[in-house]
């Protein structure tokens, strides 16, 4: 446990230089791992080699040099139903709030599941989008039956947040983001959590947030392979994923997963490892998400694990400036995926995230989805903006404007869900 002295701490000398590259012209020539070579260099040509080897090869190479290794779910959560409302959202939406707690005392780690489902529910199990929120469930809608949080958040004070506490001024804080009435009225449910629950996004050294109930006895912090926040993150998604899948009301085999730039980073690491995710989508995911790292362009490994040392495993860092070296690259989070739907939302003038390294990834996840007899992306050039690509089963969309979460984006995804999820 703890950091390992490995030379991997002190990165080698750049073989090139780091600074934000946005000139499409100096992206190196990169050759990405094949995801259908398996680690001894054989072909994987069959779909049982994919499930029954291959999958698992790319998962823990994943686990070791990117996101870190994970506990499973924690044995006995104590789950409480603590509020519900049969009319909310002036009678369109069935509000459940539910509280799950790790442990036991007062420290114990708490995780709020906010769910919203159509009144018209009694019609049958509908299917959930869940996400993560950035700014807790309160922040997602003005509606006043909304718990506010009292978990630590990041905000300023002009997003309703005092000394890292949400006050009523952050009801609805982020409801531009979250077009729920619409969600419901497309025949969905919602259901969201707060990211901090799980672990709140700041470099503490793991003392907070559910890392801690993993430790092994004089263990003080993840150990160099061990899970970062992203790592919480999407256990807390999965976590969010066993409540839904308890209730009646939540069709539980059509539940998909979404995420916003650092949550998508995390929605594809929860789609990739917990396949009871029937559908991902990451928004603006960017380096770590959905972005090629061997491009270079934009947040590059080295800047990303330098400004959030915390996301990642400690292990990652060995790729600052050498992304070359990553045994994987993340067409193959993306392939993780397969046969599932999968979308992958990028922004032309998110440049940061590297649209073209989203819409790249998304491409080259496409042999592992043919090899399981699904279509990958149509079209061997970046689609025009606003054009989404939705066919097949991996989607993709260039959206006008710059790095958020638009109506329209849910709009894509809503289509897409309704095109792809199982029945
Ligand atoms: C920063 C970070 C990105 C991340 C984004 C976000 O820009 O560098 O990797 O996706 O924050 O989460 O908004």
């Amino acid at each position: 446990m703890g950091r390992s002295p490995a030379s991997w701490f002190h990165p080698q000398p750049a073989e090139i230089p780091m600074q934000t590259n946005y000139d499409k012209a100096l992206v190196p020539d990169y050759e990405l791992p094949d995801p259908l070579i398996d680690g001894s260099g054989h072909r994987v040509s069959t779909a049982a080699q994919w499930r029954q080897q291959r999958r698992g090869e790319i998962l823990q190479l994943f686990e070791a040099h990117v996101y870190g290794s994970m506990p499973g779910p924690w044995a006995d959560p104590n789950v409480r139903l603590q509020e519900q409302d049969g009319a909310a959202l002036a009678g369109r939406a069935i509000r459940r709030q539910t509280r799950l707690r790790f442990g036991d005392g007062d420290r114990a780690p708490t995780m709020d599941l906010l769910l919203y489902l159509p009144t018209a529910v009694s019609a049958g199990p509908v299917p959930v989008f869940l996400g993560l929120n950035f700014s807790g469930n309160h922040s997602i809608h003005s509606d006043p039956g909304i718990h506010l949080s009292t978990s630590w958040m990041r905000g300023q004070d002009d997003t309703g947040v005092s000394n890292h506490r949400a006050t009523e001024a952050a009801r609805g804080s982020q409801a531009r983001r979250w077009p729920v009435e619409h969600i419901l009225d497309r025949g969905y449910g919602l259901a969201t959590i707060y990211c901090g629950d799980l672990d709140p996004d700041f470099d503490d050294g793991y003392s907070n947030g559910v890392h801690p109930l993993f430790y092994r006895a004089g263990q003080t912090r993840p150990g160099p392979g061990e899970w970062g926040a992203l790592g919480a993150w999407a256990w807390g998604l999965s976590r969010g994923l066993d409540v839904l899948q308890q209730d009646p009301d939540v069709a539980a085999t059509r539940v998909s997963v979404m995420g916003h730039s650092r949550l998508g980073k995390a929605a594809l690491w929860a789609g990739a490892r917990d396949e009871r995710f029937a559908l991902v989508v990451a928004n603006n995911s960017g380096c770590g998400g959905a972005a090629l790292a061997r491009r270079r362009f934009g947040e590059t490994v080295a800047s990303i694990n330098k400004a959030f040392p915390h996301w990642f495993c400690d292990h990652h860092r060995q790729y600052d400036e050498r992304e070359h070296l990553l045994p994987v690259d993340q067409h193959e989070i993306i392939a993780l995926a397969a046969p599932r739907p999968v979308y992958v939302a990028s922004a032309v003038e998110d440049h940061w995230a590297d649209p073209k390294g989203e819409y790249l990834a998304a491409l080259h996840a496409g042999p592992v989805y043919e090899l399981l007899g699904k279509r990958g992306l149509d079209s061997s050039h970046i689609p025009q903006i606003d054009a989404p690509l939705a066919e097949t089963s991996i989607g993709y969309h260039l959206r006008s404007g710059g790095h958020d979460v638009t109506n329209w984006d849910w709009d894509q995804w809503l289509d897409f869900a309704d095109r792809h999820l199982p029945s």
